[in-house]
């Protein structure tokens, strides 16, 4: 399943008014699923009359002074902005939380995640708040099995929070969880964000699943691909299980979040 169209729905909604804002982006070095990301997050803005400045770092002119400096100054100046993740080794992924709730357009705020905990939050990390979209425009989520396969702040746990609020029952796995394919086999939907090109193939899954598919990787010949084998595709669709691809998957529905996050401000 691609999301194409459900992204360009939103998209034409927001369109209805011209969001006349300005945001910051920090990028520091140049991985690809990075600047993927970005360049889609400013042709969506772009789109919607939202000025970018983009602040693009090469790995060693940054340390964690400076950026905690662009934070504050961000905060102190009312600008909305947020820090490309993952981060080089050298720098605190951390500071990414010391965003004020009002300048918030990522959801990584301290004040957001602790919202989020408490049940009453109106902002989200982008990427499950995509992939709450993309479910609830398929399926009823009460009483769901649901297995996600991801623990970062940013994906696994802030989506189980989510989806508990949404009445399904969930299971986070990660990379010390035993017997994972029985986890799957339980599941009616299965979130994987593994991070391994061609990790999952038709065999994991049975019909009648949903399986959302986060993952940006690099195949060998440096094609885009998720976690589940593009050569799987036509096998699951004839099995009946309903998955998202990559790309044109659940990356167009982060950087959909993401603008209507900057238009909820
Ligand atoms: N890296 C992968 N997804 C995201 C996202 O939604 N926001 C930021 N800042 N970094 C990311």
């Amino acid at each position: 399943m691609k999301c194409t169209e459900l992204s360009n729905n939103i998209m034409k909604e927001l369109k209805k008014e011209k969001i006349l804002k300005k945001i910051c982006i920090v990028q520091v070095g140049d991985r690809e699923d990075s600047n993927r990301y970005i360049k889609n997050k400013i042709r969506k803005c772009n789109e919607l009359g939202i000025e970018v400045e983009l602040k693009k770092f090469k790995e060693d002119e940054i340390d964690n002074l400076k950026l905690r400096e662009i934070i504050g100054m961000a905060n102190l100046m009312r600008l909305p902005l947020f820090v490309q993740l993952p981060l080089p080794e050298h720098l605190d992924e951390t500071l990414v939380h010391n965003i004020d709730y009002s300048m918030d357009i990522d959801g990584f705020g301290y004040e957001t995640l602790g919202r989020i905990v408490a049940g009453h939050s109106n902002k989200y990390p982008c990427t499950p708040k995509g992939i709450l979209t993309i479910l609830e425009s398929i399926t009823d989520l009460e009483g769901k099995d649901v297995l996600i396969i991801n623990r970062s702040f940013h994906i696994g746990k802030t989506l189980a929070l989510m989806l508990t609020d949404k009445d399904c029952t969930v299971t986070v796995a990660h990379s010390k969880t035993k017997n994972l394919q029985d986890k799957i086999d339980n599941a009616d939907i299965i979130i994987t964000a593994i991070g391994k090109a061609n990790y999952f193939n038709a065999d994991n899954f049975k019909k009648g699943q949903i399986v959302i598919d986060v993952s940006i990787n690099f195949d060998d010949d440096g094609k885009i691909c998720g976690d589940i084998s593009k050569n799987e595709y036509e096998k699951l669709n004839k099995k009946g299980v309903l998955f998202t691809e990559v790309p044109n998957g659940v990356g167009l529905m982060t950087t959909t979040s993401l603008m209507e996050q900057i238009k909820n401000l």
